[in-house]
């Protein structure tokens, strides 16, 4: 075995490798699991003890040897591979472009809203989109039979329960819901989408998003009212925008009020967009209804709140001039790109 160990030496130190491939052979014909050094290594172990001494010596300088050259041209590889790939480079080429993608401008606008109502204190609620009768209608003051819960503008969904399941109408929903879990003070505003069986057209969807608000605390007045939703339309439009209330209904306010601001294309002398009245409506809003209090379990002797809701497109469509609603669902690039630094 001595013998074979010193041809072996002799042999190893000939082999010349001078590509991956070569170096890949090398490593299987001498140090793999079934290579030549293994095989040696078993026979190893049959020798007699004082055999043992000198050859496992030669043998282990021999295990070196051939792992250093692996070693050895695996680097000289891999440096003559980086130098060939660093030669392909030309420094002068300008830079690939990153593709920037942007925000739909329906949720550009929902953060900002977010964002004025969180700056006095507003926190944000949410609810889920499939909701029961009681909580979209029932708890807000809706007579069994009004109007609102008919098949025309409502999407029932089909269950075995029996409860009536639907789609939320509208976010005033979570209103029922935060007032049933928190105690006052509460103040809040709710973002999310909500469903109505409309005939799709450049005004209406039978989806879009709404931001609802509540304040209930005790003494919470009108007053209150005018003054926050005069800074939010000073925030979202600008200093000069004025304000006007005019009175409304809705079954979980009262009073109730729709708000208009000064219309934002003309600065209120009149043109097509506000059909030449000089105002544009925003919102609806009123003192929450004493009933709806009472149906959350909150004290209608003790505290006052009032609420509001708007819908998110038709202030974006007032922000950006946008005429058609539908933009905002067709997913079209040419209109969707163009907001990227906007907000
Ligand atoms: N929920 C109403 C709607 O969808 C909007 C609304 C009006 C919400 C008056 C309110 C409110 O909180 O006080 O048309």
């Amino acid at each position: 075995m001595e013998s074979k160990v010193k041809e072996l030496v002799e042999e190893v130190g000939g082999v010349s490798i001078s590509n991956p491939d070569q170096a890949e052979q090398f490593r299987l014909k001498y140090l793999s699991k079934k290579g030549i050094l293994a095989d040696l290594f078993e026979e190893f172990k049959t020798l007699a003890p004082e055999q043992r001494k000198v050859v496992g010596k030669q043998l282990n300088e021999l295990k070196q040897m051939a792992e250093k050259k692996f070693a050895d041209a695996k680097e000289t590889n891999s440096a003559q591979n980086g130098s060939s790939s660093e030669k392909n480079i030309d420094l002068s080429l300008p830079s690939e472009s990153i593709e920037l993608g942007s925000k739909h401008p329906i949720s550009l606008v929902r953060a900002s809203i977010v964002d004025i109502f969180t700056k006095i204190g507003f926190t944000i609620s949410e609810g889920p989109e499939i909701e029961d009768d009681w909580h979209n209608f029932g708890a807000l003051n809706f007579p069994e039979d009004h109007p609102a819960r008919d098949m025309q503008d409502t999407f029932f969904v089909e269950s075995d329960s029996a409860d009536k399941w639907l789609l939320r109408t509208h976010t005033s929903s979570v209103q029922v819901r935060v007032m049933k879990n928190q105690k006052p003070p509460i103040r809040t505003i709710s973002p999310g989408r909500v469903y109505r069986n409309e005939t799709i057209s450049a005004r209406a969807h039978c989806q879009f998003h709404q931001v609802e608000g509540l304040y209930v605390d005790e003494g919470v007045s009108f007053a209150d009212l005018k003054q926050t939703l005069y800074y939010f339309v000073q925030e979202m439009f600008g200093e000069k925008i004025k304000i006007r209330f005019r009175p409304s209904f809705f079954p979980f306010t009262e009073p109730s009020a729709e708000m208009d601001i000064s219309c934002i294309i003309c600065g209120g002398v009149g043109c097509p967009v506000c059909k030449q009245s000089g105002w544009v409506e925003i919102l609806g809003c009123g003192m929450v209804h004493p009933n709806v209090l009472e149906n959350c379990g909150i004290d209608s002797k003790k505290y006052t709140g009032y609420a509001f809701g708007m819908g998110i497109e038709r202030i974006a469509m007032l922000r950006f001039q946008i005429k058609d609603l539908r933009l905002f669902f067709e997913n079209d690039m040419r209109f969707l790109s163009q907001f990227k630094s906007v907000l």
